[in-house]
């Protein structure tokens, strides 16, 4: 029998337990920085050293951290399902906990690019960059990470996706940025639609899911039963 297609967004919610600070909660990461000062072209024009450090910081961080039991769960359904996961998060761990298909629409910490010619990224790993750093070209690299104001390169890829699901899945994300938020209204009709979150969120358009109000861990074990019971 053909498998199901289940496309899963996430956010900064699900690397939540593996410890690493959402944006928008108490104590997130916006409360700590100003967006405007790190992750924005303007920032990286006025102060880019303080831009490269703060992700520099955050991309040592994932040295320190470990998939949760939500990503191990997600990599698991990929036996019961075509499984593709759309996500916010620029950190690893989808990958390292053994997913496949994964769909980063805010970048990735592991990636640098050249500034001035998008096309040359690099794999650097856990490593920091500093200002002088270049690309074969000569020109600064940069993180390789969406920053606001910027355009969304994969989210085309990803209203795809999201139109074809038999199951579309949320997990972890306060639905405030867009495009991503859009997302919800291109899962079909007759989708079955869920939503992880151990706090209340707004889901635009008025659209109707099914809401499991528990943590990205505790949730995905609550969303096996229900989806291995279909
Ligand atoms: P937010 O910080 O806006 O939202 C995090 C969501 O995770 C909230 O709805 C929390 O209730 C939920 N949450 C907290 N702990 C959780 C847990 N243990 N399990 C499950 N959910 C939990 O983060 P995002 O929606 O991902 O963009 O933010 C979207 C984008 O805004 C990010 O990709 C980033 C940011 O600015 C860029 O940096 C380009």
């Amino acid at each position: 029998m053909e498998k199901k297609k289940m496309v899963v967004l996430t956010g900064a919610g699900m690397s939540a337990e593996s410890g690493i600070s959402t944006f928008r909660d108490s104590g997130g990461l916006w409360e700590k920085y100003r967006i405007e000062d790190v992750a924005s072209p303007e920032a990286f024009a006025k102060n880019p050293k303080l831009v490269l450090d703060f992700y520099n910081l955050r991309r040592k961080q994932l040295d320190e951290v470990q998939p949760n039991v939500g990503h191990l769960f997600l990599s698991r359904l990929q036996e019961f399902f075509d499984m593709f996961i759309i996500t916010q998060n620029v950190d690893n761990l989808h990958e390292r906990a053994g997913s496949k298909n994964i769909l980063h629409l805010h970048g990735e910490l592991t990636k640098v690019r050249s500034s001035k010619y998008p096309q040359l990224i690099y794999d650097i790993g856990t490593k920091a960059i500093q200002l002088g750093d270049v690309c074969e070209k000569g020109t600064q690299l940069r993180p390789h990470i969406v920053w606001f104001g910027e355009s969304v390169p994969a989210i085309e890829a990803a209203v795809e996706l999201t139109a074809q699901a038999d199951i579309f899945v949320i997990i972890g994300t306060s639905l405030n940025v867009y495009p991503a938020a859009s997302l919800v209204m291109y899962a079909p009709a007759g989708s079955r639609k869920f939503l992880i979150d151990p706090n209340p969120v707004e889901i635009p358009y008025g659209l109707k899911f099914t809401v499991i109000k528990k943590s990205a861990g505790e949730g995905t074990k609550e969303l096996e039963k229900l989806l291995l019971s279909i």
